[in-house]
């Protein structure tokens, strides 16, 4: 990643509490771990001491400083996965992927790792593989699992996403994007705002827009709190013109690169997003989706 680069990430969380975490984090996300460069360029940037920002990348775990495979499974060992055979699990991923826990293969696939708990314990054991869950996983599921994962879990996602929706999502006034990866989740994409609203300002991220359910992080703000959204790199506010149908609340509007809008509801308690597609023409039959969380 170039230092350009993180200097605009840099940017996004200037002046947040935590903000070196986010910013590993979010290096991590689109490098997929944490290379001396980054840390150095990161250390000079924000003016921290190289041992600090060393220090925070080895204390997380989920902070990687060795190339991750393009998809992550992690397998619980944990005290509750562990006695119900979880071992067997990770002998039998060990076995198919030619891994021992810790390595990536050659090819850039996979990393096979162990992990303590995932805090789904009475579901267990569980496996996680590019943020997705896996409950009560024998030998037998495996091959299903890693199978599901190099087709990119293609089957678990919504119409839209299969038939190819734009999933790049800009600022309408400056263009810049504002897909970010998910945490964790390998190449699902979400969407970093900033938002304020009830005396509050915070940034907010955004899950689920062309998947199974939009998400917004974070508690920052009061059930049904009016949120008026704006663009982390230039600013200027997303107000949209149109009205949730769901509360009747104003929804912002984002663009997607190459034509068509996402429009979401601004109140907070209500999960309404909508696509629409070429909209300049058709202000009737958008193509819209109703989600919760
Ligand atoms: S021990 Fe595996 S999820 Fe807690």
């Amino acid at each position: 990643m170039t230092p350009e680069a993180i200097e605009k990430i840099i940017a996004v969380h200037a002046g947040n509490q935590g903000s070196l975490i986010s910013i590993l984090e979010d290096i991590q996300d689109r490098c997929r771990y944490l290379s001396e460069d980054a840390l150095r360029t990161v250390a000079s940037l924000t003016g921290r001491s190289l041992v600090d920002v060393y220090g925070v990348a080895t204390f997380y775990k989920a902070f990687s400083l060795k190339p991750r495979g393009r998809h992550l499974v992690s397998v619980c060992l944990g005290t509750a996965c562990h006695v119900r055979s979880a071992p067997d699990i990770v002998d039998e991923f060990k076995r198919q992927l030619g891994l021992e826990p810790g390595e990536t293969s050659r090819d850039g696939e996979f990393t096979l790792e162990t992990v303590n708990c995932l805090g789904t314990c009475a579901l267990g054991p569980i496996v996680a593989v590019d943020g997705r869950y896996f409950s009560k996983v024998g030998r037998k599921d495996v091959t299903k699992i890693i199978r599901a994962a190099k087709a990119d879990f293609m089957e678990d996602r919504s119409p839209e996403e299969r038939a190819g929706l734009p999933a790049k999502v800009v600022c309408p006034h400056c263009g810049v994007s504002l897909t970010v990866p998910e945490k964790g989740a390998g190449r699902e994409a979400s969407l970093l705002l900033e938002a304020s609203g009830g005396g509050k300002r915070a940034q907010v991220r955004i899950s689920g827009v062309l998947g199974a359910g939009m998400s917004r992080s974070g508690n920052d703000f009061q059930p049904d709190t009016r949120v008026r959204y704006s663009c982390p790199n230039c600013r200027a506010g997303l107000d949209g013109a149109a009205l949730c149908p769901e509360c009747g609340a104003e929804m912002a509007s984002l663009a997607f690169e190459g034509g068509g809008s996402l429009l979401i509801c601004s109140c907070w308690g209500c999960a309404n997003c909508m696509v629409r597609l070429n909209v300049p023409a058709a202000p009737a039959g958008p193509d819209r989706k109703r989600v919760t969380g």
